[in-house]
């Protein structure tokens, strides 16, 4: 039994990748949708068909615990998941909500009612479909008062990422940072609102400049599946570690190698 990290390409690798230096001994079992990538400007029915058609590969290979390492899964297919379809020894956890508790400072498990916070202009970059959701203002409100969210549907930066054209992905960056800024001059904090977007992290932040605070999800989604895991233990497993794609694992992988500067091999499934 390991845990499962679904992501709809490759950016879920920057969550696994964080994940196995926080939790260096917990077997983890990636599915990138390569396939189907990108999912940001997919209508949110498909998205969930084919976010549950990946997850129920990661409960079949003896997940228990499947975080959904993609914002955009998260956005528009978790709470329908989570609702209907999960069965009830199983578990599938998504990023948003770690993201939010850092930028509202609450500690894991908070439920108390929402708050001012210190923050009140928060930039969030992210796909059109979870722009258009707004998972990430909904999530907020339950823990928030008073915060402005200016978001920025951030169109062809994860398609330009999974071709490997960081040049293009770089330029688009820059051109939805201006863009936002036009609309929000002074944000005090942004967020990267999708697990593709590390992999351009400086370009965001020298886009942004040194007085805005970015919040980036790798190492928050990693801490808080540590504080997970401690509460509950029976969630860790000891099964075989795996990188899985529904592209071509030939193609998939020599990114990936890329990316994580360390040799992946990719596993084709269906
Ligand atoms: N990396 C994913 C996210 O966090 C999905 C991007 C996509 O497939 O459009 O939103």
């Amino acid at each position: 039994m390991a845990v499962g990290i679904f992501d709809s390409g490759l950016g879920g690798l920057t969550v696994l990748d964080a994940v196995s230096k926080r939790l260096p001994d917990l077997p983890l079992i990636y599915f990138g949708d390569n396939a189907h990538t990108p999912y940001g400007v997919r209508e949110a029915d498909d998205i969930y068909d084919l976010t549950i058609a990946g997850v129920q590969h990661l409960f079949d290979r003896g997940c228990d615990l499947v975080i959904l390492a993609c914002n955009t899964a998260s956005a528009a297919a978790l709470r329908r998941m989570q609702e209907g379809w999960v069965p009830e020894d199983k578990r599938v956890l998504g990023v948003f909500v770690p993201l939010i508790e850092a930028l509202t400072e609450r500690q894991w498990g908070d439920n108390s009612p929402p708050r001012q916070v210190d923050v009140r202009e928060v930039a969030l970059f992210a796909t059109p479909t979870t722009v258009s959701s707004r998972a990430f203002q909904r999530e907020l409100a339950f823990r928030a008062i008073g915060v402005d969210v200016e978001a920025q549907p951030c169109g062809g930066v994860v398609d330009a990422i999974e071709q490997g054209d960081m040049i293009l992905a770089e330029a688009l960056v820059r051109s939805h940072v201006d863009a936002l800024r036009r609309r929000m001059p002074k944000p005090q904090a942004a967020i990267l609102g999708c697990t593709h977007y590390p992999l351009v992290e400086d370009v965001f932040r020298a886009a942004l400049g040194k007085d805005v605070a970015v919040y980036s999800q790798p190492a928050l989604v990693a801490d808080s599946l540590a504080d997970y895991l401690e509460r509950r233990p029976e969630m860790v497993g000891d099964g075989t570690p795996a990188f899985l794609t529904t592209g071509d694992p030939r193609s998939v992988e020599d990114k990936a190698t890329l990316f994580l500067r360390r040799k992946i091999t990719f596993e084709a499934v269906d």
